[in-house]
């Protein structure tokens, strides 16, 4: 399972904002993920993988021009959404009903709000035509992000950042300074503290000389919210590895270093799926990686995010119960101010209130254990 589809965290993150939005507290904020690392090192290869669909454009040299900031949204399966919509279903708020909407996922830009995109190579191909739009077709950069919502049933409520990678030398249209207008760009996403950053890392090139790691160390100076993915584990010189990389015998990580390999331009071109290209990597890994292959490949990383995002939420849940016991107890005196027997309209709405906050509680202590024990949790070498 790729991570934006994480089954055991979509539910439990939607029951959880919904418990938020019941006492009026603020709905948790998930970290934002960013990537980043020199240009082509794999980073819009990566996100790709943790959405689970085609719709980045990849490829050599400077493709990613403009932050993309790519905000995934849960809504209902189809089959609901089309009940609902005949008047026969649950009754669902305006949030979550998208009339008219007839497929499962789709997408839309903040640039043209009122088109629907349920072809995926149509996103990728209005990023294309947006980059340009923005800075012109000569491999300029600019900081105006892109605004792209993905609505699937199999998302996470999250936000990623897709960023241009780091560049020395400019090129076609691209100012003197690139190095540090880039730098700037990306240090304005990873300075928010509510950024967790993926620092891409191509394996063929020294870690010690990764401008990913400088940049994450600069705003995260102890690790506790950069992730570092290796990338082309499979594009190494022959006779050296990445074992004592991956073992964090170079340079340690606190959250994890990852190797994944993803499609290679080749793969592009002839038009690989993800699925293959998730199946040949988990045979790489196991031909030249026997003893990390378990804690390697994307699917690892998916892991390993979503349980960084529940580490995440454990941390939330405690204030959560404090205010649902406090709205309940609130409720609950209220309700016994009436006197028995109830007749009052208001009062049995505070009874199934009271009863729902209770319910609540229950939620919030069901997810902590289940965090606690869940084999999300169950890796090594995270600290968070
Ligand atoms: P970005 O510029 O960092 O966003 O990198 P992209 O994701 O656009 O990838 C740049 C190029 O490197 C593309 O041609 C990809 O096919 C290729 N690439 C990325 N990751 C890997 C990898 O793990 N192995 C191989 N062989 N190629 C990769
Ligand atoms: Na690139
Ligand atoms: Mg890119």
């Amino acid at each position: 399972q790729s991570f934006g589809r994480m089954e055991t965290l979509i539910p439990t993150i939607n029951r959880l904002q919904e418990v938020f939005l019941t006492v009026g507290a603020e709905i948790i904020q998930l970290p934002q993920i960013v990537v980043v690392g020199t240009q082509s090192s794999g980073k819009s290869s990566v996100l790709e993988s943790l959405v689970g669909r085609d719709f980045l454009p990849r490829g050599s040299g400077i493709v990613t021009r403009r932050p993309l900031v790519l905000q995934l949204v849960n809504v209902p399966p189809l089959k609901e959404r089309l009940k609902s919509e005949n008047g026969n279903g649950i009754k669902q708020n305006a949030q979550n009903s998208y009339p008219g909407i007839k497929a499962e996922e789709w997408g839309t830009f903040l640039h043209c709000k009122n088109q629907i995109f349920t072809d995926f190579q149509e996103i990728r191909k209005e990023i294309e035509s947006e980059t340009n739009r923005g800075t012109g077709d000569n491999k300029g950069i600019s900081p105006d992000a892109i605004n792209l919502k993905i609505f699937s049933p199999n998302v996470l409520n999250l936000t990623l950042v897709d960023l241009p990678g780091i560049t020395k030398v400019p090129v076609g249209d691209q100012p003197e300074d690139i190095e540090a207008q880039v730098q700037e760009m990306i240090l304005s996403f990873i300075s928010n503290p509510n950024s967790l950053i993926l620092a891409v890392s191509p394996a063929n090139s020294d870690l010690a000389t990764s401008d990913a790691l400088k940049l994450a160390r600069e705003v995260d100076p102890e690790g506790r919210r950069t992730l570092l993915v290796v990338s082309k584990l499979d594009l190494m010189d022959a006779g050296t590895d990445a074992l004592e990389v991956l073992l964090g015998r170079v340079i340690p990580i606190r959250l994890g270093i990852i190797g994944v390999v993803n499609r290679s331009q080749h793969d592009i071109n002839t038009q690989k799926t993800l699925q293959d290209s998730l199946k040949d990597e988990q045979a790489f890994l196991q031909r030249h990686y026997p003893s990390l292959a378990s804690r390697a490949g994307s699917r690892y990383l998916a892991k390993t995010l979503s349980r960084l995002l529940m580490h995440h939420i454990r941390d939330c849940l405690p204030d959560l119960k404090t205010r649902v016991t406090v709205l309940s107890s609130q409720y609950q005196a209220q309700l016994n101010s009436y006197g028995q027997p109830v007749e009052d309209h208001s009062a049995t709405l505070l009874q199934i209130v009271t009863k729902f906050a209770s319910d609540y509680c229950n939620t919030i202590e069901g997810t902590a254990r289940h965090i606690q024990t869940s084999e999300l949790c169950g890796g090594a070498r995270i600290c968070y």
